[in-house]
């Protein structure tokens, strides 16, 4: 499977990709978490996140390398962050904040799938956002854990990584995927962001495509660096839809590009967060945020068109919605088929979503 993954990274540490007015996506969003920032449900008194970014601030930093004590679970969980997820949860005790793609057991296969086509481009960005080894590690929106258990690799068994998500089935499957691996430094744990606690502060905040399912990622970024400790480095790394593309042009391949752009902005989520993403990081409070970009690329047959056909198929219903395609244009059960045959007959490289990091540390 890796054999395909030919990737090549673009550094341009210290450079801006877009000046912030170039691009600004929809602001929409269905997590519930970030509608109550704006105040729905339990609202947090004036100043109350800030309080505890600050007393979480004076604690004392932690070196970046060493052996560590492993993070540990949560001991109490404020009773406003408590009320906060009460509010979010179904009868069944499911959370019914939304996500674009769904939380279904096709949903978990999809995000392996696009994890083993992005691993390599993940743990090249992570390194050179300056991840070493022996640091304490924040994976938010960790999904079935990709960046945690690359994290894990790089940080060793002196480092330790907690991945954290809205949907315990997804938890699951990463605790399977670390089991598999025989990785141990790595815990994952239920939270819905921003409501995320923990004993101590992280050397380091890290996450892959989660900003770009968010209504105001900017302050969700920011509510999250108060658990990172002062000097530790921030780090996300999100996709430029539109920027996938067959080489040469294959029409299918274009389409499905369009029909998921429709399905993602239909959610609400923004298809081109990598993009915004450096500006995202200065909103945050990062002043100076480096970038850097890789893309995974495939031929006909890899597991690269089995990511495009499986991800429309989990857009399915949006994209119907959306009004750009119905399900008989799709036919996504011979989709993947149609696309290799399509690609082999023209031999066409089909260069993936380009994944964008961008990375600071904190004053
Ligand atoms: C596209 S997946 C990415 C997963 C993983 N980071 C990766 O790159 O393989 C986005 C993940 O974010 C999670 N998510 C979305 N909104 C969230 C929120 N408000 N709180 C916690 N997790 C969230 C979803 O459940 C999903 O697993």
């Amino acid at each position: 499977m890796r054999e395909d993954l030919l990737f090549f990274a673009q550094v341009l540490a210290g450079r801006r990709l877009h000046p912030p007015s170039v691009r600004h996506g929809p602001t929409l969003c269905r997590t519930r978490c970030d509608l109550r920032l704006g105040g729905a449900g339990r609202t947090a008194r004036p100043g109350e996140r800030a309080v505890r970014r600050r007393e979480r601030r004076r604690r004392p930093a932690l070196a970046e390398s060493g052996p560590h004590r492993p993070l540990r679970r949560r001991r109490s969980v404020s009773p406003g962050a408590r009320e906060r997820r009460e509010d979010r949860t179904d009868m069944a005790g499911t959370d019914t904040t939304t996500y674009a793609m769904g939380n279904t057991s096709g949903e978990a296969v999809r995000l392996d799938v696009q994890d083993a086509l992005y691993a390599g481009c993940t743990e090249y960005l992570l390194r050179a956002a300056g991840l070493r080894e022996g640091m304490r590690v924040l994976d938010v929106g960790c999904g079935t854990g990709g960046v945690s258990l690359a994290a894990a690799r790089i940080v060793g068994p002196g480092g330790q990584v907690v991945g954290v998500d809205m949907n315990p089935e997804v938890l699951k499957v990463a605790r399977r995927n670390a089991a598999a691996a025989d990785i141990r430094n790595v815990s994952f744990e239920h939270h819905v962001l921003p409501d995320v606690e923990l004993p101590e502060p992280v050397d380091a905040l890290v996450g892959r495509l989660i900003l770009m399912h968010l209504a105001d990622p900017a302050a969700v970024v920011k509510e999250l660096t108060g658990l990172v400790r002062p000097g530790g480095l921030v780090t996300f790394q999100e996709i430029n839809i539109s920027r996938a593309r067959a080489v040469p042009d294959v029409p299918l391949v274009t389409r499905c590009r369009e029909w998921i752009c429709a399905g993602q902005r239909e959610a609400g989520s923004d298809p081109d967060m990598g993009e915004r993403l450096p500006h995202v990081l200065r909103s945050a409070g990062l002043a100076a945020p480096a970038v850097a970009v890789a893309v995974p690329t495939g031929g006909a047959v890899s597991t690269a068109m089995t990511l495009v056909a499986e991800t429309v198929r989990s857009l399915l219903p949006l994209i119907e919605r959306s009004g750009v395609a119905d399900g008989q244009d799709v036919d996504v059960e011979t989709l993947r088929g149609r696309l290799s045959d399509a690609c082999a007959e023209v031999r066409a490289t089909l260069y993936l979503s380009e994944l964008v990091a961008a990375w600071g540390r904190l004053d």
